[in-house]
């Protein structure tokens, strides 16, 4: 493909059109096509299916563990709440789950992300919770139980896993009734489980920053080793219809609907100024050898997983005026 870009060149230079002719047929020939498929990489719905196991979610009922044989329950398990990821995504083994609510908490996009949904240059942003009031606030989510003989290296994977920012702590979870629009009021024997919450005072803690268009930017232009923010906001609120449907989080569902209309409104117009951006600086390079080359590693870089964010989050930057 450099030997393809460099004759490109070559053909265009002798060809006496302005910079900015150059700019546009590059940018037709080489950037316009793969400006797409980028954009749609891996976020429509059928692809969430195939990739995040929502068929699991579905069967919830009928599959209460994700092992071939379980280890046999005994009063020396435990059990973890998730409220985030794990809800559609448990990377750990179990012997049973069940849907329902924590009280008195308040989920929010109030973390930076560095290492999962984001990276230290440019954070993601993912859920933490706030503390609520005790008989108003309820945080929907999953309680999986944990083997006595698998929770030693289960906490440590997720220890490691939460390690920015999160701290464990233990309180009261109640199951999800599917007779009651809300879930019903937990009426039922409470069961005792761990959850993961990153305090106000960690590093990572992002709350400063609360309003919803800003966050849903920041999740917009971000990725990281676990894959695009927006995915992980996506998932999270697809998990919530299916397992929860008539809970209203009305912190998710403006997120959602603001970064969909990032994408549908904004995104197409944002990575095409980001990428003539990138293009007119190579085009001052001397050398059209140079040129080809730097022009092959954008192209190969926007392909990257986190390409889109990458472009995304440089066009949203403030530029620096003269
Ligand atoms: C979760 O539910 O995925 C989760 C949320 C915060 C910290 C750890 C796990």
């Amino acid at each position: 493909m450099a030997a393809e870009m460099l004759g490109f060149l070559q053909a265009l230079q002798g060809s006496g059109s302005g910079a900015n002719q150059l700019l546009a047929d590059i940018y037709t020939e080489f950037f316009a096509d793969i400006l797409q498929a980028v954009r749609e990489n891996g976020c429509k719905p059928e692809d969430q299916e195939k990739t995040q196991g929502f068929h699991m979610l579905r069967s919830f009922d009928t599959e209460s563990s994700n092992q071939l044989e379980p280890p046999a329950a005994t009063d020396e398990d435990v059990w973890i709440f998730g409220y985030g990821s794990l809800v559609w995504k448990a990377d750990f083994p179990y012997i049973d789950r069940r849907r329902g609510f924590v009280w008195g908490f308040k989920r929010r996009f109030y973390q930076h992300s560095i290492d999962h949904r984001g990276i230290p240059e440019r954070p993601g942003r993912v859920v933490t919770l706030l503390p609520g009031d005790p008989n108003q606030d309820r945080v929907y989510g999953v309680a999986y139980r944990i083997a006595a003989s698998q929770k030693g290296a289960v906490l440590d994977h997720l220890d490691y896993r939460e390690k920015n920012g999160y701290e464990r702590c233990s309180l009261e979870f109640h199951e999800y009734s599917n007779t009651s629009a809300d879930g019903g009021g937990g009426d039922g024997e409470p069961i005792q489980v761990i959850m993961y919450v990153a305090t106000q005072a960690n590093d990572s803690y992002a709350g400063n920053v609360w309003q919803v268009p800003c966050i849903a930017k920041q999740i917009f232009s971000s990725a990281g080793p676990s894959g695009p923010n927006r995915e992980y906001l996506f998932n999270l609120a697809t998990a919530m219809d299916q397992l929860f449907p008539g809970a209203v989080d009305e912190h998710l569902e403006e997120l959602v609907a603001c970064v969909r209309r990032y994408i549908a409104e904004d995104e197409p117009e944002l990575m095409r100024h980001a990428l003539l951006q990138e293009i007119a600086g190579i085009l001052k390079e001397e050398q059209l050898a140079e040129q080809a080359q730097r022009l092959e590693e954008l192209l190969e870089r926007c392909q990257q997983p986190g390409g889109r964010e990458w472009l995304l989050h440089g066009a949203l930057q403030p530029k620096n005026e003269a």
